[in-house]
């Protein structure tokens, strides 16, 4: 077995033995390992959440006193803990309905957002990333002061472009592929901390 397919499948065991949906679960908990996006207490928004496996770390994440929220456009099955909206990220009821839910501006905000992959890498670049500026619209309205996101990225043409314009809405942003993100496939995150609007 290679070595990819070796941590693929530990991943994908650890996931099952745990009772998490996804293997991407554990890109979030390696992310948050090394820089606290998510604390006891806090409030996040999940956009694109299904299955559901980050909406899960979240949950455990964030604890008893925090609040959890995760959109997407597929069905998502239940996830005690969280409030799940099947919803497009475009729609432009959401940001009420995420403020009517938190009562609040959110702590933190975490997008892994994917479309419907064509196979054609300059198509689905450009459209993931034009999901990431949708996800940042919503992030302007709802996200604390001070609070922290965190974008998947399909690496390409547009990445560093869309990485300036985000950058200056933080007061640090890393680029990182945690362990648990395959080495083949293209996918980047961007972790922005310190919201400053
Ligand atoms: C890679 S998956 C997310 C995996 C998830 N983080 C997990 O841990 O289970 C990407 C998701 O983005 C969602 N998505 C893509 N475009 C969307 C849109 N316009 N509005 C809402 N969700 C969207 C897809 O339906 C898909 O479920």
């Amino acid at each position: 077995m290679r070595l990819q397919d070796a941590r693929r499948d530990h991943y994908r065991k650890l996931a099952h033995e745990q009772g998490f949906r996804s293997r991407a679960a554990y890109k979030l908990k390696e992310l948050n390992q090394s820089y606290r996006l998510i604390g006891p207490g806090f409030y996040v928004l999940d956009l694109g959440c299904a299955p559901g496996g980050w909406t899960q770390m979240a949950v455990k994440l964030a604890g008893n006193q925090g609040k959890v929220m995760g959109v997407d456009l597929s069905y998502v099955e239940e996830i005690p803990g969280a409030q799940i909206i099947r919803a497009d990220i475009e729609d432009e009821f959401l940001v009420d309905e995420i403020l009517d839910y938190f009562g609040r501006k959110v702590n933190a905000v975490i997008c892994d957002l994917a479309p419907h992959v064509s196979g054609n890498w300059t198509i689905d670049h450009a459209k993931q990333i034009s999901l990431n500026y949708e996800c940042a619209k919503i992030m302007d309205k709802v996200l604390m002061h001070k609070g922290n996101a965190v974008f998947k990225v399909f690496d390409g043409e547009y990445s560093m472009e869309f990485r300036d314009f985000i950058k200056k809405k933080f007061s640090r942003i890393n680029m990182t592929k945690p362990p648990a993100s395959r080495k083949q496939s293209s996918e980047l995150y961007f972790v922005c901390l310190g919201y400053t609007g």
